[in-house]
């Protein structure tokens, strides 16, 4: 299907010839040698993308840019300035000349030549798809307003462009006409036609309110509309995001848990190691104690007879269970209760501190 898609849609990808001529500033030209090449439709000349063909027939600097972003021009370099409004730089870019009143000529899809209506406000194209510019339009070469009216006779254009790609050459063809907005020229009976909604059957991108005829006939979603998401996808996309790192935390729990598992126990393990060799000392203490005790001059008298009884709860109530660690329990809290020390325990504790600092003494 050919698409009839509005001027400003159509993309050149690259064609076969560049911009402009090679004669550089004050080198002859011809004017007869301009004109619109074909397929494209781009304006030639024999001057350089930055010169003009004057009156004189040499190459002279350009007076004024129709774009904003000149093609062609060095690096840094000056460009000529865009012209003010009510004013418009033709396609040669020599001046700046006054806008053309309806019925003038004007240059080929020029519509920002031509005058704007009095009305220019309401017939100005809204879509940005290149409809008019301020109300007025240019077809075949006559400056016109955009106001004919649903029903009313309306004028036509039909450009075909030659569109390149990589590996390809096609036929564009884009009709134009002076309908107001949100009509459209029919080309069979030339009268402005009401655009046609989402879904209606179509035969061409103009008869669209979106611009683009789908291949199955319906008018489709405009080519360029951004993709909105259901509320609900965003629901969704939160839920998965939050349940992903719940998920996360759970499984590293989890993951972890095991080597935790081992850490408790080998603590436990040196707990016991430790235990049992203090046992071990105290054990000799009680030896080294009762020894001393039994050697004439020793008795309960001596210093360190005092400093073991200092309260007198340093007895067996503490020992005993020490001399039994190889508990089975698992847990530290459960050795410690197995052991004995649930009941005045902190000062027993105290006490066998002070046994081991001691007992380094050994
Ligand atoms: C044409 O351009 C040349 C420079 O290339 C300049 O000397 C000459 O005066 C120009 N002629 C007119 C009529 O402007
Ligand atoms: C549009 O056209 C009107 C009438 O000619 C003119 O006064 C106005 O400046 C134009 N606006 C633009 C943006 O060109
Ligand atoms: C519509 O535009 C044409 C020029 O294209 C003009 O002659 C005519 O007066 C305009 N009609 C109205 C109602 O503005
Ligand atoms: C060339 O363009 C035509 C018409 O648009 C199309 O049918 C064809 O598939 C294209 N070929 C390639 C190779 O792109």
């Amino acid at each position: 299907m050919v698409g009839l898609l509005p001027l400003t849609l159509v993309l050149f990808s690259w064609g076969p010839f560049v911009n402009a001529g090679s004669v550089n500033y004050g080198n002859p030209c011809s004017v007869g040698n301009q004109k619109l090449e074909f397929g494209t439709y781009q304006f030639q000349t024999d001057c350089d993308s930055t010169t003009f063909c004057n009156s004189s027939g040499l190459c002279d600097h350009k007076g004024c840019r129709k774009d904003e972003y000149p093609f062609g021009y060095p690096k840094n370099s000056d460009f000529p300035p865009r012209c003010d409004s009510g004013l418009f730089c033709p396609d040669e870019e020599d001046q700046c000349l006054p806008v053309l009143a309806v019925g003038s000529a004007c240059q080929f899809d020029r519509d920002d030549e031509c005058e704007g209506p009095p009305n220019f406000k309401d017939l100005a194209d809204k879509t940005g798809y290149g409809l008019n510019v301020n109300g007025s339009v240019c077809l075949n070469n006559v400056c016109m307003w955009a106001n004919a009216t649903l029903g009313n006779t309306c004028v036509v254009e039909n450009t075909a462009y030659t569109v390149y790609s990589s590996s390809n050459e096609s036929i564009d063809i884009v009709s134009r006409d002076n309908c107001s907005p949100g009509l459209y020229c029919d080309s069979q009976h030339m009268v402005c036609m009401q655009m046609k909604n989402l879904g209606d059957s179509c035969d061409a991108d103009k008869e669209c309110s979106t611009f683009n005829c789908l291949a199955s006939g319906v008018c489709g979603k405009s080519a360029d509309s951004p993709e909105h998401v259901a509320f609900w996808v965003y629901i969704i996309v939160g839920v998965c995001i939050f349940g992903g790192m719940l998920a996360t935390l759970i499984g590293m729990y989890c993951f972890h848990r095991g080597h935790r598992q081992a850490e408790r126990e080998k603590r436990l393990q040196y707990w016991r190691e430790q235990n049992a060799f203090r046992q071990n000392i105290m054990q000799m203490q009680e030896t080294a104690r009762h020894s001393i005790m039994s050697l004439p001059g020793g008795g309960p008298n001596s210093p360190r007879s005092t400093l073991y009884n200092r309260d007198g709860t340093q007895s067996e109530d503490s020992q005993i269970p020490m001399l039994n660690p190889q508990s089975k329990s698992s847990a530290l809290r459960h050795q410690l209760s197995d052991d004995g020390f649930d009941d005045g325990s902190q000062e027993s504790i105290m006490i066998q501190r002070v046994d081991r600092k001691d007992s380094n003494r050994f």
